[in-house]
């Protein structure tokens, strides 16, 4: 059985000191690492400390007859099953999005047929900068992965994007990314067997009248891709389900609800449960009454619409006597993301909370990009399918919970 490899390539920032974590990282979980350190790389770190940590001869020059006779760059560029560019410098990104090829780090991008993983880190301007991003999308179009970069303190003491993720992200990232290939213990999946999870899913609908309701954009695919992900780790799933057009996933207890009260009643009737995840849009106001008749379109007067609050399906949940061990929220938000979620996490009683931003087309698309906040920690996840994200936080429930 082939054991998995991944090629790190360092580049010339101040975060490379990160990328010798990462090697251990992966190397826990059975991963080996062949490294390139880029000339600029070498200036932030030694191949010697490089090689120390991965056990393997460190590569670093495109015309090094020895290198050529052991490992030729294009072989270099095959041998791995993915290439990881850490830290990934506005430079190595430059030369990538536009076939440059005049060093090791540039040709190995150029020649490869793998997958490649960008972890950028930079000064917010560079970030930020229309060349960068252009490269970016450039990257991103022709199918490279990208972790990071997050808002933060950096080295040169501006704040903003540009940060390198944490190398536990990036590790989770890779690890994710190889999953499937299950002859690494640390890769298999972990289970959830046994475990009983409750998902609340889609938008709610508020009646108006008969034929009338307020409700939301909320497609329900993710709330259905993260049920799906959970009984593919062997969960026991309850999903309870706002109208939307989605078949349920074959084995989830199915449960179809309206309105945010049938929701709440519903989700209290299924307790006790050992997860709970509020993926659902719930309309936070209610029409005050209900006409039990379609209201007349009358020329003389608009009907007044009177609103009232909904229950807060995750706040009761979270403080109930039957309190499921974890409680995950999502918090969709438009600005402020972060700090938004944090607060919501307090303030509801939740153990994780994962904030999304939803002002592009998040809601009804096909991928999301999620941050995990938890009261100790904050990861940063990639851009990814809603079915990748659903499986990426499946497992860490596993990882967190699992058997
Ligand atoms: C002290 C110092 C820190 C740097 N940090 C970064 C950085 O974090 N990110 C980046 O993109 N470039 C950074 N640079 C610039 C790169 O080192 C420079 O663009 C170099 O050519 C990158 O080479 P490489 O992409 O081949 O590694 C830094 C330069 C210096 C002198």
């Amino acid at each position: 059985m082939s054991e998995k490899r991944v090629l790190l390539i360092i580049g010339g920032g101040v975060a490379a000191y990160k990328s010798l974590l990462l090697i251990r990282l992966l190397a826990k979980v059975g991963i080996k690492t062949t490294c390139i350190v880029t000339k600029a790389g070498e200036e932030f770190i030694t191949p010697l400390s490089v090689g120390a940590l991965s056990g393997e001869r460190v590569f670093t020059d495109l015309f090094s007859l020895s290198d050529e006779a052991e490992m030729g760059h294009i072989e270099l560029s095959r041998s791995a099953d993915l290439i990881v560019v850490v830290p990934a410098t506005a430079d190595l990104m430059a030369k990538s999005a536009n076939g440059f090829a005049n060093d090791l780090a540039s040709t190995t991008l150029l020649a490869t047929d793998k997958r490649v993983l960008y972890v950028p880190s930079m000064n917010v301007r560079m970030w930020e900068h229309p060349a960068t991003q252009k490269n970016l999308q450039t990257l991103k179009q022709r199918g490279a992965l990208f972790v990071g970069p997050v808002e933060g303190d950096m080295a040169c003491g501006e704040f903003g994007f540009g940060r390198m993720s944490e190398p536990e992200t990036i590790a989770d990232t890779v690890i994710n990314t190889l999953a499937g290939d299950t002859h690494i213990d640390a890769l298999k999946p972990q289970s959830l067997k046994g475990k009983h999870i409750l998902i609340t899913a889609g938008p709610t609908r508020e009646p108006i009248d008969p034929v009338r309701y307020l409700s939301n954009n909320s497609s329900g695919k993710q709330g259905y891709a993260l049920a799906q992900a959970c009984i593919d780790l062997g969960a026991n799933v309850s999903l309870v389900s706002g109208p939307v057009a989605l078949t349920p996933p074959k084995g989830a207890h199915f449960i179809a609800v309206q309105t945010a009260r049938d929701m709440l009643g519903a989700c209290e009737a299924a307790l006790p449960v050992d997860v709970f995840i509020a993926v659902a849009a719930v309309a936070d106001w209610r029409p005050k009454t209900t006409g039990s008749k379609k209201i007349k379109k009358s020329k003389q007067a608009i009907p007044p619409l009177t609103l009232v609050e909904n229950p807060d399906i995750l706040k009761t949940i979270a403080h109930h006597k039957k309190r499921p061990p974890l409680v995950i929220g999502f918090a969709a938000e438009t600005h402020n993301i972060l700090p938004y979620a944090q607060a919501k996490l307090k303030r509801k009683n939740c153990d994780w909370m994962i904030a999304n931003d939803v002002s592009g087309d998040v809601m009804g698309g096909d991928e999301n990009t999620m941050i995990l906040v938890t009261k100790d920690k904050i990861e940063h996840w990639t851009t990814q399918t809603k079915q990748n994200a659903a499986k990426q936080l499946a497992t860490a429930i596993a990882k967190h919970i699992g058997t």
